[in-house]
């Protein structure tokens, strides 16, 4: 059997255990593997994969020149974790969940510039979701990004979360040539107000009083 038979077999089979975690019937498309991976490059630095699967989008970031060494790759799965160890011998794979991934250390030669996520955000509880993106947040330098796909037909993050933690998301394309069809989404932090506009934009009459 070729490799890409026994990972789509791998894959099915632990759908079929577990189907709301792993969430697709097979793994993405070289599509959207490029489509998630096109605005990273060598200059990127160290990449966190959350829910790499059988590696479809690390093979990805690998060919977009990220050295194998500073790919951080988390993955809750046994079945697949112990398959990406060996695939990737010098990447650090870890076996969690990845709403844990705040306490994670990480110790990488270059800063973490991009967290790629492959978790079904859809099928998680709104405060794993925002534990996720707290922790990713927490690891990736100034100007870094979270890239996330979703099946669906807006970004998978609620606009209410992606304020509250002062992040903001945008649309960087779809594929239709992927089972089933998925869009890409940029997640960053909001540039903060210039002093300027956070002392001119109200009157100072305007301001309340801490009424405690
Ligand atoms: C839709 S599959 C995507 C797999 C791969 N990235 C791809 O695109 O083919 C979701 C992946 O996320 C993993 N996963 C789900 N929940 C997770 C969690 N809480 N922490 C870490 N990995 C998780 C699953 O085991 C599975 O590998």
């Amino acid at each position: 059997m070729t490799n890409k038979a026994s990972d789509a077999l791998l894959f099915f089979r632990a759908w079929l255990s577990a189907p709301l975690r792993v969430a697709s019937v097979t793994p993405s498309g070289r599509a959207l593997s490029s489509l998630m991976t096109t605005e990273i490059s060598a200059d990127t630095g160290t990449v966190i994969e959350l829910g790499p699967g059988t590696g479809v989008f690390t093979e990805a970031l690998l060919n977009r020149g990220i050295a194998e060494e500073n790919l951080v790759l988390v993955e809750y799965g046994s079945e697949f974790a112990s398959q990406l160890s060996d695939r990737f011998p010098a990447a650090k794979t870890v076996q969690m969940d990845a709403a844990q991934l705040r306490k994670l250390p990480i110790h990488a030669s270059a800063p973490v510039g991009a967290v790629v996520s492959g978790l079904p955000l859809l099928s998680m509880p709104l405060r794993k979701v925002h534990a996720i993106l707290e922790g990713a947040f927490s690891h990736l330098r100034p100007g870094g990004a979270f890239y996330q796909f979703t099946y669906g037909p807006r970004c998978p993050i609620a606009r209410p979360l992606l304020n509250r933690l002062g992040l903001k998301a945008t649309y960087i394309g779809c594929t239709l040539a992927n089972v089933p069809p998925a869009a890409v989404y940029r997640i960053n932090r909001r540039r903060p107000r210039r002093s300027f506009e956070r002392t001119h934009q109200y009157p100072l009459s305007n301001v309340q009083k801490n009424p405690f």
